[in-house]
């Protein structure tokens, strides 16, 4: 075997994950259901359902999808940060997302991830079936936290990616978090936005990190959920086609600059705290934009790195170029020789 595909191969998330290729197709909300998950595991990725948008029964259907294509490893990604306060006060998950955590530890899903919010409640149960949790931050004090919390593995996610983002680009974020982790515990860290290439891949690696979770790159894929028009304006556009709003959520989320997010820009006062703008605005702009096909009046979440995609292609043939093109670029910089 040569020594860059050994590197790939025997990244320390591949076996915490039993996956063959450090490639993390993103979860994503109304994208990335059973086809998409299901393509991404069977090549050797790590294929993520997210759940953000499904009832328990819709993601128990979803998950059996994909167990029907490949009997891989996969993920569920459930937005933890939806949460609402009992009759003394105190927050827990809403019943949305206690009903996805349900379906999953029943399923006994092989990879938890937690796209927002604090996962800890879930741990120890999560855990005691088998299932590994991963947590995406934005900053190298929520990384801090999830490790502590006992999280298996970690995921940098920076401000070029699509939907919601921190403030911190991925080039500064991935070795803070890699720094801040290794002062606690041994766990792999996966770099996040704005990768869509081996290329980038291949700079996950050299920033200290040990796989790339995209999302982007998967949306222009022909398994993932979403209409074609959205697709095609994600190839259309370049690295300046999108924009961070508060618009769709109450929290910052990057989307293609459309008509939405313009309306949203002029008029910043009306937008309502999370989760209460997704909930009234941004989940009506979702059905909108992503599955009736309305690009100028919809929600299209997209990162960056839609400048770098340049067609619709096989969820699988992106797990497969991916992985060659880290190895081209391994070589050409003499790694592993
Ligand atoms: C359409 C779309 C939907 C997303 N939905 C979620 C979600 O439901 N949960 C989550 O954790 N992250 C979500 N994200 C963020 C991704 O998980 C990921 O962090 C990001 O896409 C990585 O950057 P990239 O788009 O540059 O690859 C979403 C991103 C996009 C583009």
């Amino acid at each position: 075997m040569k020594k860059a595909e050994a590197l790939l191969r025997e990244a320390p998330i591949c076996s915490l994950l039993g996956i063959t290729w450090p490639v993390l197709q993103a979860g994503m909300g109304q994208v990335a259901y059973g086809d998409l998950v299901g393509e991404v595991s069977a090549a050797g990725g790590l294929g993520v359902l997210g759940a953000g948008y499904m009832s328990g029964d819709e993601l128990r259907g979803e998950i059996r999808k994909v167990r029907a294509r490949t009997g891989r490893p996969f993920g569920v990604d459930i937005l933890f940060g939806q949460v609402q306060s009992d009759d003394q006060g105190s927050q827990r998950y809403s019943q949305r997302v206690e009903d996805q955590i349900e379906a999953s530890l029943d399923e006994r899903v092989p990879v938890l991830i937690s796209g927002l919010g604090n996962p800890s409640g879930v741990i120890p149960r999560a855990h005691a079936l088998g299932i590994k949790i991963m947590s995406v931050v934005g900053n190298a004090r929520q990384a801090r936290q999830v490790v502590a919390d006992g999280v298996d593995a970690v995921i940098a996610s920076g401000a070029e990616g699509g939907g919601h983002v921190g403030r911190v680009g991925t080039a500064t974020l991935v070795p803070m978090v890699v720094d801040a982790v290794a002062a606690i515990r041994k766990v792999p860290v996966i770099a996040g936005g704005g990768l869509a290439d081996g290329r980038g891949l291949a700079a996950a690696f050299a920033l200290g990190a040990c796989g790339a979770w995209m999302g982007t790159r998967f949306i222009a894929t022909r398994e993932a959920r979403g209409h074609d028009h959205y697709k095609n304006r994600i190839v259309a556009i370049d690295e300046e086609g999108t924009v961070v709003t508060r618009g769709h959520s109450g929290k910052p989320c990057r989307l293609i600059r459309n008509r939405f997010t313009e309306y949203w820009e002029a008029h910043p006062e009306q937008i309502q705290p999370f989760p209460k703008q997704m909930v009234e605005v941004g989940e009506p702009a979702t059905l909108r934009g992503r599955l009736e096909g309305d690009i100028e009046n919809g929600v299209l979440p997209a990162g960056q790195s839609s400048g770098l995609i340049h067609g619709v292609i096989g969820a699988g043939d992106v797990v497969a170029q991916v992985v060659a093109e880290a190895i081209d670029t391994f070589e050409r910089l003499g790694v592993g020789f």
